[in-house]
């Protein structure tokens, strides 16, 4: 089906990391920092304050969330995925430049700033040694691998990224990212709209604990992505409510570098499913949820029995995502089919809980079916885990809190901007 081709899905979940090699010319090294606006934190002001970033983009069609960051002197602007599934952020490279999607103003131009194998971030990001690294001096490479086997190849460089931060000032810190000069996205014929990541994981080379480093913020991040697209995204605690939030342990288990809590089990229309010990990834750098393969056979055997006798029938003709169904006429929105769906819910350890309605699980296509959001993940190799992807984190306000190693979740109203 030629819908099918075009759907694109993203799952910006970082698989592995190793080196490649691309040469930027010595040449283009000796050149001079830009000057910059930046504010020399004080320590009196430690952790005074947050960024808070306007984020733009949907679940369906569009199948990602994203936020404009400047970066550079005079600021270019990037709009970048937003990803708590990985941690290195990464623009398209003004280099030889292969599935390079052009940003709005300009591909971004490493100008004497690339960041040598000898600077401790070079090693915090790769995981395997620097294979590329022959003296200390050498420029320091990267390549992220996702687990939909999209991938970023490019190189380190560090650069200031300008933040309004909710005190009113401006901070310019040089912060360390990737220049990508070879991408390769899951649907080949289809290239993403964001020009690059922003990698909200907690690994140390990425942008929170950077920030974190300097004494700016605190290791703190949340997002709120509304249901009618947009929302907004914070580094920092400022924003966060001071109650109401249910709170899970993050998990020290080898998905450690991911934020995963668990186990879980896993209630269909508040009944037990049999299925318990979940552990959970969330992920905003994935559209959809993905549930290992027994929750996922288990989720649609429910899903489609619950609607034995309702006057929805399934269709394979949408092609927006593999399992859908259609009405005696059009659906509008997930509201309209809202009373054929019971909720599921994820239940952690002391009674916390994560409620997903329809709306947290379901989406109404152009066509005017709906279909199923939570995909099997058996599908795109992911096995002993599950991913809580976009669909399922929206209307609510969802915090990673990295200083109490505790991730939370409230119901809120993400069009709105809070006030702080
Ligand atoms: C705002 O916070 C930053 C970082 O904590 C600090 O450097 C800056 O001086 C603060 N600005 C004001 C106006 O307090
Ligand atoms: C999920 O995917 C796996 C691997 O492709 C497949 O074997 C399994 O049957 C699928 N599960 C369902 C319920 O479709």
């Amino acid at each position: 089906m030629e819908e099918k081709n075009k759907r694109m899905i993203l799952v910006f979940f970082l698989l592995i990391s190793a080196t490649f090699q691309v040469c930027f010319s010595a040449a283009s090294q000796s050149q001079p920092p830009p000057k910059t606006r930046s504010t020399p934190s004080t320590a009196a002001n430690r952790f005074g304050s947050s960024a808070v970033f306007r984020v733009t983009g949907n679940v369906y069609p569009l199948g990602y969330y994203s936020v404009s960051l400047e970066i550079g002197n005079p600021p270019k602007i990037y709009d970048l995925d937003i990803d708590t599934g990985s941690d290195l952020t990464w623009v398209q490279c003004d280099a030889p430049c292969k599935g390079c999607t052009k940003p709005r103003d300009a591909l971004y131009n490493p100008r004497g700033n690339l960041l040598p194998c000898k600077h401790p971030l070079c090693s915090n990001i790769h995981l395997p040694a620097n294979l590329h690294c022959e003296t200390s001096d050498d420029q320091c490479d990267y390549e992220v691998e996702y687990a939909d086997h999209g991938s970023s190849l490019g190189v380190l460089v560090s650069d200031h990224i300008p933040l309004r931060l909710t005190n009113g000032s401006i901070f310019g810190p040089r912060l360390a990212f990737g220049c990508g000069y070879d991408q390769r996205y899951p649907s080949s014929n289809l290239l993403p709209p964001t020009v690059g990541v922003l990698g909200l994981g907690n690994g140390k080379g990425g942008i929170i604990s950077q920030l974190h480093g300097l004494g700016v913020i605190r290791n703190v991040l949340g997002h709120c992505l509304s249901g009618r697209g947009g929302g907004f995204l914070f580094l920092g605690e400022d924003l966060v409510p001071s109650s109401g939030i249910s709170w899970a342990p993050m998990s020290r288990t080898r998905l450690e570098k991911h934020y995963s809590a668990g186990p879980a089990e896993l209630l269909f229309g508040r009944k037990p499913t049999g299925i318990k010990g979940l552990q959970v990834v969330f992920d905003s750098g994935s559209s959809y949820t993905y549930f290992s393969s027994e929750a996922y056979k288990t989720t649609l055997d429910l899903v489609t029995r619950g609607l034995d006798g309702k006057p929805l029938k399934g269709t394979t003709e949408d092609g927006a995502l593999p399992i859908c169904w259609k009405g005696t006429k059009p659906f509008k929105a997930v509201r309209d089919v809202k009373d054929y769906f019971e909720p599921l819910l994820l239940s952690f350890m002391k009674n916390v809980q994560l409620h997903l309605p329809p709306e947290n699980y379901l989406i109404a296509t152009k066509h005017g079916n709906v279909c199923l959001g939570i995909l099997n993940g058996s599908e795109v190799g992911l096995e002993n885990f599950n991913i809580i992807g976009d669909i399922s984190l929206q209307d609510k306000m969802v915090i990673f809190d990295n200083e109490k190693r505790q991730i939370g979740w409230v119901s809120a109203d993400c069009d709105r901007l809070p006030k702080s």
